[in-house]
């Protein structure tokens, strides 16, 4: 009985799908929803096929480019081959506005060579005549090097001069001439408020809107070296390179005549922990990581706290690639005429491309120098004045323990004796370096230093 309503029951069932089989199918309208639905999802595959190819079209497009700027460019970073190698990896994983490589990309003349504008930094003075002159002069290349004056004050005078120059500069002017915002008590550094305004408005030109991915910053008032181009542009792979490098600086604060060595010294490079600033060059990597919290005023102090530094140095070269001809600026003239107009420019060109220079990247630096430093004999600041007491030749240290010893050491041998931050002028890890009597002297702490010491100023 069960089975019997149980057969029926299928039979039904059987019947009537035959039944709904045949209206259904014998009149076709399923079939031509099933085929429309083909034909959608034959589209759809098609556009998924057509983005997938474009988005692998765009991907190579991005691996061709970088591929070239690597062979223009052999010197580029490994990590950019390591990108590229990871970006191959991935291919097709990826979509294409993933594809980052670490470091941005950089412009290239048409050489091959990375583009360093260099960004110079005018008021009123119409003597910027003498800074461009020389600029011109020794550059190798205008596309690479392209030059381009900032101009402050809207000073009449000094506008006619830069424009003079025609399309061998491009000239901008600070639109912002309004009284900055000074605290009462210090009216009198209002200067240095229009100058920090001016570094800040200049600076966010060259990177948001001529788009360019380094910077070589000097002041109207600089006369540059022969090999001023050489030294930067084969020093901006180190800045690329080692991430505890965050400038490159053309400047010794100690770089008097009577304190380098003239004869040997001019391809002599080191690690500096002062910023020194006076013709220097910078990542936009540094740019975008500093100008949020650009300062009002007194930026090259507030560059040298922990706070912006840390812990990164610049290099800086034994002879100075820049000397300041300017007596009157916001700084005072004193300063000019009892240090800065010393400063030795180097006049023995070198070709920087030809030399290895990757003694200065950290790892191998701190190893090097320092233990160099600390195996030296050791003699007293009195013992390098008079010359007296010294070992035959070669280098020697003289150590020091607190600030005064400090100060006292540089008073007798002529060198700069204050501190920013703590930091010593030229010093790298407390070690200042100089030449003194056809002598290599180091003015080092203990072995055992422990940082510095923000109270020394
Ligand atoms: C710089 O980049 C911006 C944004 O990508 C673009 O609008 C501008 O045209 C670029 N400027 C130059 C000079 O390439
Ligand atoms: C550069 O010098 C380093 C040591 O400082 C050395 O390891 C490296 O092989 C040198 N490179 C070239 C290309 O000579």
């Amino acid at each position: 009985m069960k089975y019997k309503r149980l057969g029926l029951i299928v039979a039904f069932c059987f019947a009537s799908w035959l039944l709904f089989s045949l209206v259904v199918f014998n009149e076709n309208p399923p079939r031509k929803a099933e085929s429309q639905e083909k034909k959608g999802s034959l589209l759809k595959y098609i556009e998924e096929l057509e983005s997938d190819i474009s988005h692998q079209r765009n991907l190579h497009k991005v691996l061709v480019e970088n591929l070239d700027r690597l062979r223009k460019n052999p010197k580029s970073p490994p990590e950019k081959v390591e990108d590229l190698k990871n970006v191959l990896a991935n291919l097709g994983k990826l979509k294409p506005q993933n594809v980052v490589l670490k470091t941005p990309a950089e412009k290239l003349s048409q050489t091959g060579k990375p583009v360093l504008p260099i960004l110079v930094f005018s008021c009123n003075r119409p003597d910027v005549r003498r800074n461009l002159d020389g600029l011109l002069k020794y550059r190798p290349d205008p596309e690479q090097f392209p030059i381009i004056v900032s101009q402050d004050c809207a000073h009449s005078t000094t506008a006619e001069i830069i424009r003079s120059y025609g399309s061998q500069v491009t000239h901008i002017q600070h639109p912002d001439q309004s009284e900055p915002d000074v605290p009462p008590g210090e009216l009198k550094f209002k200067g240095y408020f229009k100058i920090s305004r001016h570094y800040r408005w200049a600076l966010h030109q060259i990177f948001r809107r001529f788009n360019h991915t380094a910077v070589i910053i000097v002041e109207d008032d600089l006369d540059i070296a022969p090999d001023f181009y050489s030294y930067f542009s084969t020093t901006y792979d180190l800045l690329l390179k080692d991430p505890t490098i965050w400038c490159i600086s053309a400047w010794n604060d100690n770089g008097k005549a009577s304190l380098v060595d003239m004869s040997q010294g001019s391809d002599i490079l080191y690690r500096s922990d002062f910023f020194p600033g006076l013709g220097w060059m910078i990542t936009k990597d540094l740019w975008d990581e500093l100008e949020p919290k650009w300062p009002k005023s007194y930026w090259d102090d507030w560059m040298r706290r922990p706070e912006q530094r840390k812990e990164r140095a610049c290099i800086r070269p034994e002879i100075s690639r820049t000397r300041t001809f300017g007596k009157i600026g916001v700084s005072n003239g004193l300063f000019f005429d009892k240090h800065l107009k010393y400063i030795k420019l180097n006049e023995n060109p070198i070709d920087f491309s030809s030399r290895n220079l990757s003694y200065l990247i950290q790892s191998q630096y701190d190893k090097q120098f320092v233990q160099m430093v600390y195996s030296l004999p050791v003699v007293t600041a009195t013992d390098v004045r008079t010359n007296f007491n010294l070992p035959d030749s070669g280098a020697v240290r003289i150590t020091y323990h607190t600030k005064d010893a400090y100060k006292s050491a540089v008073k007798l041998l002529g060198l700069m004796d204050d501190f920013k931050s703590g930091v010593p002028r030229t010093g790298y890890r407390g070690i200042v370096s100089f030449f003194y009597k056809g002598r290599r002297v180091y003015l080092a702490p203990n072995a055992n230093w422990k940082g510095y010491d923000l109270t020394w100023s």
